[in-house]
């Protein structure tokens, strides 16, 4: 028998990477392959990349160049070491990253990856692979489902795709580029792969997708099913405690998501709406379609629905023709909403992308380096202060936990709440999978300590899954 070929993926940017990075493992274990932590004894290296901001797209081809040197040390031990470039980089950059780096050996777009394995038997012809096509074909319908021994090893909580793509143009954004047209996954293919992962131990599924509350995928009947009306199904898996969705466009909030957070005690409170901008200017200027006050009136709709929810955003500042006075109405919109946390960018320019032609022709437009950080940095500080308040306010409140695995402290088991905290207990390791009251005693920068209130499981007893020894490696 052949030992098994090994297999490390990195994976830079979104939770569309994480979980396509996933489907890669599954599709190429039937060659024979089993994942590695460690890039050095890979047989396979494969980057699967993010083409969003100019960083991030530019980590790549550093990577590339300590790969380089990897893939000439496995040959002087006469091993051989094959690296695909995988994501959203490939997909923009295609055979200019094989010209780059002659180290690569298969470049291979996010529409096609049930491709790998032919496309690496090409490869070991000598010449690159290339495929970076947006195929007709719904790829979902040619990825291997996971083995329940790899559902089992990745714990207790799991995403799952059910959009991709998006048709917004936002006028500073690559990923309509990228990741394509809007494209919802039919109802049961979905309805399938939660159940798979319930049987498996799943208790937790974050619906995801480039744009996902824009979700229409078919129903049963041939009816478009929006995403209030999916989440209401999956609720009733058996197993299936909570669920959670992101991202969402503050365009596409409709009345049946709204009712899913009033209705459905699975529907976690907490959601992702990213806003970028509180000037109406700017956002006219990003095409976002939406002004500052429609976007506070969609917030006071979930609010309305379900009191006890809580909001994160993305920001971007800089963005070109941002002032000062565009600046504030993004601070004021902050202490208007008062988020839980918050991601926030500098504004930078994507080739190919409306706002970046903006810029170019109109150089004036550009915001100085310096400006962006200095806002950068004041917009952190609020946020940061509201995130910070957010969390105190748990302390000697008792919340719902849903335990996820050991903690690297013996004897501590580790969970988030409903808001996506982390929180740790001394407990024994059969907690894990299930959602227990927990009282909050302190707050270690962002991490809960506190104690079981309760041992009694606020949802259905489950079976006992196998747990991972130590927290799994997060992805960059
Ligand atoms: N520059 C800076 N930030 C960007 N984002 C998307 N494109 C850019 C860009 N060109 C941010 C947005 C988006 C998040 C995923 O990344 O805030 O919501
Ligand atoms: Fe990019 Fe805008 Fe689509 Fe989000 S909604 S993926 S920011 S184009």
């Amino acid at each position: 028998m052949t030992p098994p070929r090994k297999l490390h993926i990195k994976s830079y940017g979104c939770q569309m990477n994480v979980y396509d990075a996933q489907r890669m493992v599954d599709t190429l274990a039937p060659e024979g392959f089993v994942e590695t932590a460690d890039a050095n004894e890979a047989d396979l290296v494969i980057l699967n990349t993010c083409h969003i901001r100019e960083k991030a797209s530019e980590k790549v081809f550093s990577e590339l160049g300590r790969l380089r040197v990897m893939k000439e040390e496995a040959a002087r031990e006469g091993r051989e070491m094959k690296i695909a470039v995988a994501g959203c980089v490939a997909q923009a950059e295609g055979a200019e990253i094989t010209r780059r780096a002659s180290t690569v050996d298969v470049v291979v777009g996010p529409q096609s990856y049930h491709n790998l394995p032919k496309l690496l038997a090409k490869a070991r012809t000598g010449a690159p692979a290339i495929e970076t096509e947006f195929p007709i074909q719904d790829k979902f319908s040619s990825l291997p489902a996971p083995k329940p021994a790899a559902i089992r090893a990745r714990g207790i909580s799991s995403f799952v795709t059910v959009q991709e793509g998006c048709d917004k143009f936002c006028t500073f954004c690559v990923v309509p580029y990228t990741r394509g047209m809007e494209v919802s996954r039919p109802v049961a293919a979905i309805v399938d792969d939660v159940k798979r992962l319930a049987d498996n131990g799943v208790r937790e599924i974050t619906l995801i997708g480039q744009n996902v509350n824009a979700y229409h995928g078919e129903g049963a009947n041939g009816q478009a099913w929006s995403l209030g009306r999916l989440l209401h199904h999956l609720a009733s898996v058996p197993g299936i405690v909570r669920l959670r969705y992101s991202t969402s466009h503050p365009r596409d909030v409709d009345d049946s998501l709204i009712e899913a957070h009033r209705d459905i005690p699975a529907v976690m409170p907490f959601v992702h709406l990213p806003v970028q901008s509180g000037s109406d200017r700017i956002l006219a200027a990003m095409n976002r379609k939406h002004t500052a006050a429609d976007y506070i009136r969609t917030i006071e709709r979930f609010r309305k629905a379900s009191p006890k929810i809580a909001f994160s955003s993305d920001f971007i500042v800089g963005f070109p023709g941002e002032t000062e006075q565009d600046f504030s109405d993004t601070l004021a919109l902050v202490t208007q909403i008062s988020y839980a946390g918050a991601y926030s960018f500098k504004y930078s320019s994507r080739p190919g992308t409306p706002a970046a032609d903006m810029q170019e022709t109109d150089t004036a437009l550009a915001v100085p380096a310096a400006v962006m950080d200095e806002r950068l940095a004041r917009l952190q500080a609020l946020i940061d202060a509201q995130q910070a308040s957010f969390n105190r306010a748990a302390i000697g409140q008792t919340v719902e936990v849903l335990f996820e695995r050991a903690a690297h402290e013996p004897g501590q088991i580790v969970g988030r709440t409903a808001y996506l905290q982390p929180a740790h207990v001394m407990a024994p390791a059969d907690i894990i999978g299930q959602v227990l009251p927990v009282t909050i005693d302190s707050l270690e920068r962002y991490s809960l300590k506190g104690r079981l209130a309760s041992t009694h499981a606020a949802d259905t007893s489950r079976a006992p899954i196998s747990i991972p020894a130590t927290e799994p490696e997060t992805f960059a």
